[in-house]
């Protein structure tokens, strides 16, 4: 089968002031019908401007400069593919909806403050011609119930009357309301305590086993990432380094990048001095260094990685890197490795 979304040669940049900020550089990857595919990466690495740049919501400084992000239609009738970077007017609202919906990072704003739970469902309803009236309240409350909230609370209340946590619930229903085929959801559970994000992370899990969507998941946090995705794409400086399942990310990572990330991951068994976190801190994206952008802070940098950029390749099938020293960067994983 072929996948859902294929994002071909990607490059997004701002311009600011300081001059253009290479946001998104050269992003290729697929994420194939009722996957799951994780982004993760330090704050600023571009993982933001890539969801955006798919559902056409970038700033007015953003441009796309090259790529295409193909996204494969399957419903009503005949299999179709559209570039969704050249998708506008109506094409565009009803792909934002209907095939796809994106939940915003910190997007426990995003409601209508003056308007009531039951207001904000019936007006994205009645903006695509969807459900109205008993049809739509019936389909709502199975959303709400799914994200494990009581309708008969939420329905009538206001934003404010509700924590983060059930705003951002509230949320992740209503972007399902028009049965998308792909969910986009950056930092979901960033802005919420501990116990919430748990909560949330579970709503997800169990979404994900009823619902079949494909999932773009957006994360600066790989454990998280780990728990609900399939494949996670590790991404430095708006570039993708490494392309695994979640299995063989943890337990053979080969950019040093990823290594880092994974003994920055806190086990329970261990102790604080096991977290050896990665030196050091991303480049900034209007200069950036010659070659390999993690050459600064990499422990096993040469001559090469200060001039050349390394491609994606791949290390064995499913498993793509882009490290001159992959090989090398797998032994001293060995030694380092946190005791778990
Ligand atoms: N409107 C803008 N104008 C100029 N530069 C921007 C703009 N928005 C983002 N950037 C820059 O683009 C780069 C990528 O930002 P982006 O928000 O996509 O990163 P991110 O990975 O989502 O980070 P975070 O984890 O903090 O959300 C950063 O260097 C950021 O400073
Ligand atoms: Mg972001």
């Amino acid at each position: 089968m072929q996948p859902i979304l294929s994002i071909q040669n990607l490059s997004i940049e701002y311009r600011a002031r300081r001059g253009r900020v290479r946001a998104i550089r050269n992003v290729s990857f697929d994420v194939q019908r009722g996957e799951a595919v994780a982004l993760i990466g330090e704050s600023g690495s571009g993982k933001t401007t890539l969801g955006l740049g798919i559902v056409q919501l970038l700033p007015g400084t953003a441009r796309v400069t090259q790529g295409r992000a193909i996204y494969r239609r399957s419903r009503d009738g005949a299999p179709s593919e559209i570039d969704t970077l050249q998708l506008k007017g109506r094409a565009l609202r009803e792909f934002r909806w209907k095939e796809c919906a994106m939940v915003f990072q910190s997007a426990l704003n995003a409601l209508n403050p003056v308007l009531r739970i039951s207001d904000q469902f019936a007006d994205t309803a009645q903006a695509h011609g969807y459900l109205q009236g008993r049809a739509l309240h019936a389909r709502a409350e199975e959303l709400l119930k799914l994200v494990r909230l009581d309708p008969d609370r939420v329905w009538r209340s206001f934003p404010h009357e509700l924590s983060g946590g059930m705003r951002q619930r509230v949320l992740i229903a209503l972007s399902l309301l028009l049965e998308p085929q792909l969910l986009i959801l950056d930092e979901p559970t960033t802005a919420l305590d501990i116990l919430t994000q748990r909560n949330i992370m579970d709503v997800l899990k169990d979404l994900r086993h009823k619902l079949d969507f494909s999932l773009l998941f957006i994360s600066h946090d790989l454990a998280l990432a780990a728990e609900l995705t399939d494949r996670v794409a590790t991404v430095y400086a708006g570039k993708i380094v490494e392309l695994a399942s979640v299995e063989t990310t943890f337990k053979e990572p080969a950019h040093p990048y990823t290594i880092g990330l994974i003994n920055a991951v806190p086990t329970l068994k261990g102790t604080k001095e096991d977290l050896s976190s990665i030196p050091g801190s991303p480049p900034d994206l209007v200069e950036m260094p010659a070659g390999c952008k993690f050459h600064p802070r990499c422990p096993l940098v040469e001559s090469r990685c200060k001039e050349e950029e390394p491609e994606l390749v791949e290390v064995k099938p499913g498993h793509q890197t882009a490290c001159w020293n992959w090989r090398s960067a797998r032994e001293a994983l060995q030694t380092h490795k946190v005791q778990g």
